[in-house]
């Protein structure tokens, strides 16, 4: 099927290399990138130096009788109007995240396209992480228990990228960037609904939208989960802590770096006290190396391209789409719920 990327920035390219890689392992089901259109008639210029068509509007591409699909990779704003007049022309569609600013936006996407009866996929490709899968692993087996915390970062030292993402009206901010991500894989990872939430945002670089977040989360099933997003840090936390009844996992970053601790003696008797700082304490003494268990974590890597494969097959009918409406829209709910936890500063207390 013939696919043309609209919006040839950053994460356009990205696909447009990634969408030729898959087709030289899935000739089954290929997903041939034919062209671009990108307002910035520089993009479409590099877009033809690979080989690839520029596109002179998105009103052409929508008119192409040889396009089957379109990919969207413009600034958040434009993924609402451009989804709706591609599922018009009948177009299979993959959005790029957040699927737009709003959950009531979400739903109006969700029914354009149910409506026109096309395949509408939003590219939450952070689902097969290999750092996720194997948290996800660790949470599911109870390789350290049953879990009660999780704390899920991402940190950088780089502020906000670009101009977009500095403007709310653009859907700017960390929230909707890499929130829109890591509250994707919580809500798929915890087998409950959320009881309530409280979040702070950081504007450390004086923007007009968040620049980092601190996000914890209380589910009724008694676990709580907390995600940092920083951008004016240079000493990072590891990427996930995993607080277990029997042990602690951490995964350091995404090269899968870490381990899993367990314990063996849950009072330890031999247990001494050491000197700490200007004191003295057995609360904080390291554990003896006999009372706990070191063990490697449990790595799980994904399928490769298994977005684009789901994508092509659930075009051909063979499949239903893997990333559902009413998990995109409770993402959408839950960052609303956290903008006013944020902007009010109160816990807000709302089954999601
Ligand atoms: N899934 C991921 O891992 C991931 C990673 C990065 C970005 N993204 C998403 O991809 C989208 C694009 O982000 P980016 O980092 O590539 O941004 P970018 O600024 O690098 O690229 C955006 C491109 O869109 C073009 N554009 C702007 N308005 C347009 C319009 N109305 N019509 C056509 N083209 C237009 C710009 O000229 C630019 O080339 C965003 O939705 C972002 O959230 C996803």
């Amino acid at each position: 099927m013939d696919i043309v990327i609209i919006g040839f920035g950053g994460m356009g390219g990205y696909h447009a290399q990634n969408l030729a890689a898959y087709c030289k392992t899935n000739p089954a089901h290929p997903l041939r990138v034919a062209g671009v259109y990108d307002i910035d008639p520089a993009r479409g210029r590099a877009a033809e130096q690979q080989g690839l068509r520029a596109y002179a509007s998105a009103e052409e591409v929508f008119a192409d009788k040889s396009v089957g699909a379109v990919l969207i990779a413009t600034p958040n704003d434009f993924h609402l109007p451009y989804v709706q007049a591609a599922a018009a022309a009948g177009k299979n569609i993959i959005c790029e995240k957040p699927i737009t600013l709003t959950s009531a936006m979400a739903e109006q996407m969700y029914d354009a396209a149910e409506k026109a009866g096309v395949v509408f996929e939003v590219h939450q490709n952070r689902r097969w992480d290999d750092d996720f899968l194997t948290v996800r692993k660790i949470f599911d087996t109870e390789a350290v228990g049953a879990v009660y915390c999780i704390e899920s970062r991402v940190m950088g030292g780089n502020g906000i990228p670009g101009d977009w993402r500095k403007k709310a009206a653009q859907g700017g901010g960390m929230m909707l960037d890499w929130g829109v991500h890591l509250i994707d894989q919580m809500l798929l990872m915890i087998p409950s609904p959320v009881r309530s939430l409280y979040c702070e945002y950081s504007y450390i670089y004086g923007e007009e939208v968040d620049d980092g977040f601190n996000l914890t989360v209380d589910f009724e099933n008694g676990i709580k989960y907390r995600i940092v997003v920083a951008t004016d840090c240079f000493r990072n936390l590891p990427r996930w802590q995993v607080y277990g009844t029997e042990g602690t996992a951490t995964v350091a970053d995404w090269d899968l770096s870490g381990g899993m601790t367990r314990v063996l003696v849950k009072k330890d008797a031999s247990l001494r006290g050491i000197k700490a700082g200007n004191g003295f304490t057995r609360t904080m003494a390291p554990r003896a190396d006999d009372s706990v268990q070191q063990l490697p974590l449990p790595v799980v890597h994904a399928e490769p391209w298994a977005f684009y494969k789901n994508f092509a097959a659930a075009c051909a009918g063979e499949e239903p789409r893997t990333i559902r409406r009413e998990e995109v829209v409770r993402v959408m709910r839950l960052m609303e719920a956290a903008a006013r936890s944020a902007h009010e500063n109160e816990v807000i207390k709302e089954k999601l």
